[in-house]
């Protein structure tokens, strides 16, 4: 069929043919279908959605699109994740190194930041030499040497994936339920994982704001695995309120060092032994979910995941200095106190509006060819539930501008709500 075709029968409600979708999205990436064309093609997607098949057909022909990973080679099994991110989202640094402490091999491509949500890869540059950028050869040998290795999002895996979510981005339609389940799906599959968890949040910090949109993404995405013969969960987990306490780069990544420490906060610490846990239970059913969180617990107590982040930082050039000594990371020149002006209990911590903060402390960009800030941020000195008294601290803010200082604080204020009662939303919301 010709592109005009295609997009007219999407555009009519009509259901494609998987032939269609993959000779679209070949045609797409080889510069044969314009840009505006396939500009088109995702507004109509969007507007009339995509069938299970026609999604699947997506993720196919995005996958086909680049290199599949070859982990042949390697007999562990090979297990990955995947967050839907949010505020202080650290959790990709903790949890891989606990995976591969757990036996497994974690082949983990991650994502730059952009506008409030943070990226792993920017995350661990703070780490002074860390390299992101790894040959698809290289990071196989790593993976194959020390069972992991946490990299940047490969342009040989699912050019596609990046060609049309770039599109996306500018054209309204990254807030598609399809469109977002075969976009992470492709990479997922690409990247070889036999195992694949997905945790998929939900709140006012995250791409999913109700249960009902996050289920959905969330049922999508797990049947669109199976079907292709993954063994895929996925984790609805809160995202009303800034996970653990910092959010900014060099500020995540002392907490999950931290974490890997048995030292970091309970909620984060929690979710990590969670995400570990179900993990192991997919990959070994006969490993109950009681038996996994033990495994997932020891792989921190033990100190094993905390020795494996550091062959990773060593293997991928960091300076291993800072995994004992933090303050080598980035330091701000200012370190400001946000304090409550009334008592009570804080009912509501606006997540969105604390990721706006620390963005406008530098520690986000807008556009994706912007620079960060890797030692700005904020660290959550109280959550909800926890009592406050006049003059407490609520949030304490590391900046390096004064003026932009000043601009968190006044945001940080109208995040935080004091009242007289709160309810403490689980962090775990739903198993799928
Ligand atoms: N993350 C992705 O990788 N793709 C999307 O479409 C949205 C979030």
């Amino acid at each position: 069929m010709k592109a005009q075709n295609i997009i007219a029968a999407k555009r009519d409600g009509q259901e494609l043919a998987d032939s269609d979708i993959r000779q679209f999205v070949a045609g797409y990436t080889s510069g044969e279908i314009a840009d505006y064309q396939m500009s088109a093609f995702l507004m109509a997607a969007y507007i009339r959605g995509l069938s299970f098949d026609e999604t699947t057909s997506l993720t196919l022909a995005m996958i086909e699109s680049g290199k599949v990973l070859d982990l042949s080679s390697i007999a562990a099994t090979k297990v990955d994740k995947h967050s839907t991110g949010g505020i202080g989202d650290k959790t990709t640094l903790a949890l891989v190194p606990m995976l591969a402490a757990c036996g497994f091999t974690v082949p983990k491509m991650s994502g730059r930041g952009l506008g409030f949500t943070g990226g792993t890869v920017d995350k661990l540059e703070s780490i002074p030499g860390f390299n992101t950028t790894l040959s698809l050869e290289r990071f196989v040998k790593q993976l194959a040497e020390i069972g992991a290795a946490i990299a940047g999002q490969s342009s040989e895996i699912t050019p596609a994936d990046k060609m049309i979510y770039a599109l996306r981005d500018v054209t309204a339609t990254v807030d598609s339920i399809p469109l977002i389940a075969a976009s992470i799906m492709s990479k997922k599959i690409a990247c070889s994982g036999e195992v694949i968890l997905l945790d998929v949040k939900v709140g006012s910090g995250a791409f999913m704001k109700t249960i009902e949109r996050a289920r959905e993404l969330s049922n999508t995405m797990v049947a669109i695995g199976t079907n292709l013969n993954r063994r895929v969960g996925a984790l609805i987990t809160d995202m009303s309120q800034p996970l653990g306490r910092a959010i900014g780069n060099a500020l995540e990544m002392s907490e999950a060092i931290e974490t890997l420490r048995g030292r970091g906060p309970a909620d984060f610490t929690g979710l990590c032994v969670e995400l570990c846990a179900v993990l192991i239970n997919l990959a070994e059913p006969d490993c109950n979910m009681t038996q996994a969180i033990d495994r997932a617990r020891e792989s921190l107590d033990s100190g094993v995941a905390s020795a494996k982040f550091a062959e990773i930082v060593e293997a991928q050039g960091g300076d291993i200095r800072v995994l004992d000594d933090p303050s080598l990371l980035p330091q701000a020149n200012i370190v400001h106190s946000v304090c409550s002006r009334s008592a009570g209990v804080v009912s509501r911590i606006d997540a969105a509006g604390i990721g706006e903060a620390a963005s406008a402390l530098g520690a986000g960009r807008q556009r994706k060819e912007n620079g960060i800030d890797p030692a700005v941020g904020v660290l959550i000195e109280k959550k909800i539930g926890d009592t406050v008294k006049s003059g407490d601290v609520l949030a304490i803010i590391h900046g390096n501008d004064p003026t932009a200082v000043d601009c968190a604080d006044k945001i940080i204020r109208r995040c935080y709500t004091v009242g007289a009662e709160a309810n403490i939303p689980p962090l775990i919301v739903e198993r799928i």
